[in-house]
């Protein structure tokens, strides 16, 4: 697994420089889930491909650019999922966008089959979050010459301050809607960038918060796929001492999605946030 961890550091840096000084523009394609695709995330899909072909470990690989799984090496262990550019729809005015991946068993591609979780954060400073089960988080940020130095593993608190909404707000159920005024008219304070890696990484680093994109009418299962969006992100908000749930209240942890590009709607928090939306939600 380390070796594979190695790799994400060379993935971080490679899709880094891209991000910095390829065309961020449109390609004329689009993916199998109907998104239109920017040349990045090809470039970023093809950077991620090539560095995991050379690991002996990665038998296989599923991503969202890609239409259906991929074998790289029949012998090894690991299939991983990921999401080569998280915000691509945000590239073009700059903001921090993300890659996330997902380190399944061979053959259990379900939360219960995930072994580790990752993802990096292309802002003004490259970092990398890892978290294997059962141990917080570890946190690394890019410095002289590319070089990542490890800072300290991240820990949620019990309760956050913020609140990041995803999805149209003219779809919300009342259920939700309540939600989201219930910790507003508490004083949480909005934080919603439209990139799930840096409004996610917001909470994780500032102790706490909820992150929600619920099912709404437009999109009853929600935007965020379970393989290499909800299911990472679950571990390490669990790992973190945090909890991350489903709209019936199912931890997204024990669900097993029955097509790759399955979505969900999903909630991230602290425990009290999360304690919360079960109360609203009457779960
Ligand atoms: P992607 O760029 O990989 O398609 O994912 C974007 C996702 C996620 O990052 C973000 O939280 C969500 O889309 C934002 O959606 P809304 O604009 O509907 O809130
Ligand atoms: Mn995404
Ligand atoms: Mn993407």
């Amino acid at each position: 697994m380390l070796t594979i961890f190695e790799r994400l550091k060379q993935i971080a840096r490679e899709i880094d420089k891209a991000i910095k000084n390829e065309d961020l523009g449109y390609s004329s394609k689009q993916n199998a889930t109907g998104d239109e695709q920017l040349k990045l995330d090809i470039a970023s899909d093809f950077i991620i491909e090539h560095i995991l072909r050379d690991v002996a470990l990665v038998k296989s690989i599923i991503s969202e650019e890609k239409e259906d799984i991929m074998e790289v090496n029949p012998d090894g262990k690991y299939t991983i999922c990921y999401d080569p550019l998280d915000g691509s729809s945000i590239v073009d005015v700059n903001l921090s966008v993300g890659s996330i991946f997902g380190i399944y068993e061979t053959g259990n591609l379900s939360g219960d089959g995930l072994r580790a979780a990752a993802y990096v954060v292309y802002g003004p400073r490259l970092e990398l979050v890892i978290a294997v089960r059962g141990k917080h988080p570890r946190h690394y940020r890019s410095g002289a010459r590319g070089l990542f130095s490890s800072r300290a593993p991240i820990v949620l608190k019990e309760k956050g301050k913020l609140n990041a909404p995803g999805g149209t707000q003219q779809y919300w159920s009342p259920t939700h809607r309540s939600l989201v005024e219930s910790l507003f008219s508490e004083g949480y304070r909005l934080r919603y960038s439209g990139g799930m890696v840096p409004d996610l990484h917001q909470i994780l680093l500032k102790g706490g918060g909820l992150f929600s994109y619920p099912g709404t009418q437009d999109r009853p299962y929600g935007k965020l796929r379970m393989l290499f969006e909800a299911l990472p992100f679950a571990l390490i908000f669990e790992a973190a001492g945090g909890q991350a749930l489903d709209e019936e209240g199912n931890r997204l942890l024990d669900l097993c999605p029955t097509k790759i590009h399955e979505t969900t709607p999903c909630f991230f928090g602290s425990n009290y946030e999360i304690e919360r939306f079960k109360k609203v939600y009457g779960l």
